[in-house]
């Protein structure tokens, strides 16, 4: 039997990537065919770097073109990952962190942009996608993520792990969850100093059973302070993605936030910038878009600041309900917020994927005087 070229593509065009909605051909899966006789070649790129992942994509090709075009086709199958790169070394000195591959800090500066918002959907998008996805609540001021993934009422069970009692995380739509949230009554205002934040959230990455994450996305509280500074030095933080809306006290205050990842001390790279609540779209109007808080704020603040610009999202009451509820916006099928989050989080990924290729690992920080955050300095 003479293999054709387009009769494998066509074959393949059969498969669908995961979370995209495209077929593998469509989405530039397939970067190259060869074919020797009744031998071929396909190399293959994707974007889920576990080994289940490429397994399955594996058999699903073979299948495919036995089935489809040559039962007795023999096939071999060079599959890339194009993505989250692993950083060579993702540990803090001697204390490395098993399975993590990429922590994401979400931060905004001011409080109330959207934080926790964008922290839920896009871990569900990730998710959906066909990551593996943790989400660490580090907002220790007002922890939202136990309500916005509808487990306030579950606690983490201890799990033994070799020997050891470990933490395991509160899973919900496909995210493994722990907050510190969990852990405190919910009216109970919770007096935390630097140290004993990050010894807290310490506990809940090292002292925890996470298993394997490829994205482990921080919620970090408002501000621009001493917390976050202890939030750095508890663990080594790929990336920071900072959220802001259009309006000026806003913006100016994500400037902040992301001078604070800048700064020679933290040196924790920006993956880039989204702009919340960008315009108000009536669900009877929904070609009309009203700019409340100004138009572009963010965008242009990207542009000045030389970051990379990761989108936005509309100011829908649908978002603020989803939040209430516990079901992320992003679940809904065929919304507009669904398709702002796929964009944005596709974007999140590349920059992860771009900072990964071109940046060594970040280091933990270590506070050098005794006085506290004044001076800090890279281990
Ligand atoms: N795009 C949006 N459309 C409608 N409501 C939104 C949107 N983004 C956030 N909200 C709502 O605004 C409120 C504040 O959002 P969120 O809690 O995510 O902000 P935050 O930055 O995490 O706040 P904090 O600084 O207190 O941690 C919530 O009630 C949320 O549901
Ligand atoms: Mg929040």
């Amino acid at each position: 039997m003479k293999l054709d070229k387009k009769d494998i593509l066509r074959a393949l065009e059969l498969i669908t990537v995961p979370g995209e909605g495209q077929n593998m051909v469509e989405s530039g899966a397939v970067k190259n065919i060869m074919i020797f006789g009744d031998e071929v070649e396909v190399d293959i790129v994707i974007s889920n770097p576990s080994l289940q992942a490429r397994k399955k994509t594996e058999v699903e090709i073979l299948k495919i073109i036995h089935k489809e075009v040559y039962e007795k086709a023999k096939i071999k199958i060079n599959i890339k990952v194009d993505a989250p790169v692993k950083p060579k070394t993702n540990e803090i000195k001697g204390k490395p962190i098993p399975g993590i591959q990429n922590i994401i800090a979400v931060a905004s500066g001011k409080g109330g942009v959207g934080k926790s918002t964008v922290t839920a959907n896009l871990a569900v998008t990730l998710a959906k996608m066909g990551f593996k996805v943790g989400v660490l609540d580090a907002d220790i001021y007002g922890p939202s993520m136990p309500i916005m993934f509808d487990v306030a009422q579950e606690k983490p069970l201890a799990v033994n792990i070799n020997g050891k009692s470990k933490m395991k995380p509160v899973e919900s739509y496909g995210v493994k969850l722990l907050s510190i949230g969990f852990f405190t009554q919910r009216d109970q205002a919770v007096i935390w100093r630097g140290p004993m934040a990050s010894k807290a959230l310490n506990q809940m990455i090292f002292d925890a059973h996470w298993g394997e994450i490829d994205f482990m996305l921080l919620d970090l509280p408002p501000g621009t302070g001493d917390i976050h500074l202890s939030i750095m030095q508890a663990m080594p933080v790929t990336g920071a993605v900072v959220v802001s809306t259009p309006q000026e006290v806003a913006l100016a205050d994500a400037r902040k936030g992301v001078a604070m990842f800048q700064q020679d001390s933290i040196n924790v790279p920006v993956l880039g910038i989204i702009e919340n609540m960008a315009y108000f779209t009536p669900e009877e109007l929904p070609d009309n878009k009203y700019y409340i808080f100004g138009k572009e704020g963010a965008k242009n603040l990207a542009q000045d600041l030389k970051v990379p610009f990761l989108g936005d999202i509309p100011l829908v009451q649908s978002i603020r309900e989803a939040g209430d509820i516990g079901r992320p916006a992003a679940l809904q099928d065929d919304t507009v917020v669904q398709l702002a989050f796929e964009e944005i989080t596709k974007n999140v990924v590349q920059e992860t994927v771009n900072r990964n290729t071109n940046i060594p690992p970040t280091e933990a920080i270590k506070i050098t005087t005794m006085a506290g955050c004044s001076a800090v300095k890279k281990k």
